[in-house]
């Protein structure tokens, strides 16, 4: 059984992904930061499909809890899935903020950075000992990185040297074959999207589509890139944003 670890993996694209992921036969390590609740309900209901899915407390803005958070994976994956290892690492957990450059505060800036760039970084750091071979990271960039959406100048900046990084990665991590892709989501019906009505008409006709996306449409993306079909696609951001300002 192929093991995926989604950080952020209680709630919205994460979780969305978690289901996916277990539905077509993944053993899925998720972690949640604040809210265990939803982390024990999403478990319960994928254990109730017949997944297997474990959940693990992290704060991916807490690089010093990063070693003992590796020795819990280590033990998961013995006790849940027989396994010294696993396949593929999914950093997606994260935060926004909106907040014009002119008012954002260093605390705010620093909290970006932390969970958005430095975290990912150093995560996959203490984490790759534990990747096989030919794994695959997946890093959630956002598609802010491509058109500039005033109020999120932090967050997408540091999305886009999550980009750069997923590069680098690829680049470093290829001498054991482990890929390194990203998935920039557009606007999504999520508690980060932060979505109210009149929000999201504004964005919808920003759309090709039309319309806002679900978190599923990034979890199917994720599940999708994880499978042997794209097996080949190394290095790359792949935006999920149904033609968001073409
Ligand atoms: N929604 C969008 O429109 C959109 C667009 C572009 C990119 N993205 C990216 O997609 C990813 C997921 O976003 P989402 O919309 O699914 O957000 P969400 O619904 O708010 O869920 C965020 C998840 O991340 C966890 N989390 C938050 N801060 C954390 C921290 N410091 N350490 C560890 N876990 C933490 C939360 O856990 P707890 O609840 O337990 O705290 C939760 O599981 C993010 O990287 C985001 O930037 C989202």
């Amino acid at each position: 059984m192929k093991v995926v670890i989604i950080t952020g993996g209680s709630r919205g694209t994460g979780a969305s992904t978690a289901k996916i992921c277990a539905a077509r036969g993944m053993g899925v390590v998720l972690t949640y930061n604040r809210n265990p609740a939803a982390a024990d309900a999403l478990v319960a209901s994928i254990a109730a499909g017949g997944g297997t899915a474990v959940a693990l407390k992290l704060d991916v803005g807490d690089v010093g809890s990063f070693l003992a958070f590796r020795e819990e994976v280590a033990s998961v994956l013995r006790t849940s899935f027989a396994r010294t290892d696993f396949d593929f690492l999914v950093n997606n957990a994260g935060h926004g903020l909106y907040n014009p450059i002119v008012s954002v505060t260093e605390e705010e800036f620093d909290g970006l950075f932390a969970v958005h760039l430095k975290g990912p970084f150093f995560l996959t750091q203490t984490l790759l000992p534990l990747i096989v071979d030919g794994g695959h990271i997946i890093n959630l960039t956002s598609a802010t990185m491509r058109v500039a959406f005033a109020g999120v100048a932090p967050y997408a900046s540091f999305k886009g040297g999550l980009e750069v990084l997923t590069r680098y990665m690829a680049k470093e991590f290829a001498d054991r074959k482990i890929r390194a892709n990203s998935v920039s989501p557009g606007a999504i019906r999520t508690e980060l999207g932060g979505l109210n009505e009149e929000f999201e008409a504004t964005l919808a006709g920003m759309i090709a589509l039309g319309r806002v996306g679900e978190p599923e449409e990034i979890g199917g993306v994720i599940a999708s890139l994880l499978s042997d079909d794209n097996r080949y696609i190394n290095a790359q951001n792949i935006e999920v944003a149904g033609g968001y300002i073409i």
